[in-house]
């Protein structure tokens, strides 16, 4: 039996993953820190759709997060072809600012134990067939972010590492996909102060669309969520880096 893994799958667009994926008959591990979430969205999913869910708390912000949730798995010897590395957080305010170990919690999750798991857990997406990952970025991998400067470099990161790892794992037939949502509907804007900015009161886009949109295209090395995102992404290529970067600026006020 093999297991997609979604990470941050407690709220927002991991929960979103974690329903839609097992509408789709993928057997799931479920992962995050709240278990009381996991265990009762995995108790639905089991009774809704009858396929195998697991749950393991996590913290993937401390260092041995990752590592102690890869070797968990591999105790229980789930074997894994589909990993969503979804969790993250952001924090809106001037880097000098901001508390510096709440930053580098975001290093840790948003890219190091995102790293970490996919290295651990590609000896098993080898081992099965029609395998895939899929890297939750975001519209912010695309230009820099002053007021998040750490998110938006985060991100960027992200987009960067996963289109490399598309290009190295095609011969593997291992698909790997950068999912860039703009503004969602989820628990991210109010936990990353954000829900009075500009960007989220010009409207999010829904969680289930964004799920949506990145499981019919997760073939794809990048996957922008929405007309509007497209259009401000692209947008963003053709313009200069000084302006694009005081436009995000001007969004998180
Ligand atoms: N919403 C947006 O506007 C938006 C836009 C672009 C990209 N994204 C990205 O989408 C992804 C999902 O975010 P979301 O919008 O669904 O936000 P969310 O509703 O706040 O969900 C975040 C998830 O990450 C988990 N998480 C947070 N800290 C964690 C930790 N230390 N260890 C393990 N899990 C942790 C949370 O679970 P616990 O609290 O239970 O640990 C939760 O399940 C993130 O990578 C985010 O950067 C979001």
């Amino acid at each position: 039996m093999t297991y997609t893994l979604i990470t941050g799958a407690s709220a927002g667009i991991g929960a979103v993953f974690a329903e839609q994926m097992a509408a789709q008959g993928h057997n799931l591990i479920l992962t995050a820190r709240r278990k009381d979430k996991l265990d009762s969205l995995a108790e639905t999913l089991r009774q809704k759709y009858s396929i195998n869910v697991e749950t393991v708390s996590s913290d993937l912000a401390s260092s041995q997060g990752s590592e102690a949730l890869a070797n968990e798995l591999a105790n229980n010897g789930w074997a894994i072809n589909g990993l969503v590395n979804n969790a993250g957080f952001g924090d809106r305010g001037l880097f000098e600012e901001l508390p510096l170990n709440r930053q580098l919690q975001m290093i840790q999750l948003n890219v190091t134990s995102l790293i970490d798991l996919t290295y651990r857990l590609l000896p098993s997406l080898h081992s099965q067939k029609n395998s895939f990952i899929i890297n939750v970025a975001s519209t912010a991998a695309f230009q820099a972010g002053p007021k998040m400067a750490i998110y938006y470099a985060t991100k960027a990161f992200v987009l960067s590492f996963s289109e490399a790892l598309f290009e190295e794992l095609k011969p593997a037939n291992i698909a790997v996909s950068a999912l860039c949502p703009g503004a969602t509907e989820s628990e991210f804007a109010s936990e990353a102060n954000m829900t009075n900015t500009k960007l989220f009161k010009a409207g999010a886009m829904s969680a289930e669309d964004v799920v949506r949109i990145a499981l019919k295209n997760k073939h794809k090395a990048i996957v922008i969520t929405g007309l509007k995102n497209v259009i401000s992404v692209y947008m963003a290529k053709l313009s200069p880096r000084s302006v694009t970067r005081k436009l995000a600026g001007w969004l998180q006020a």
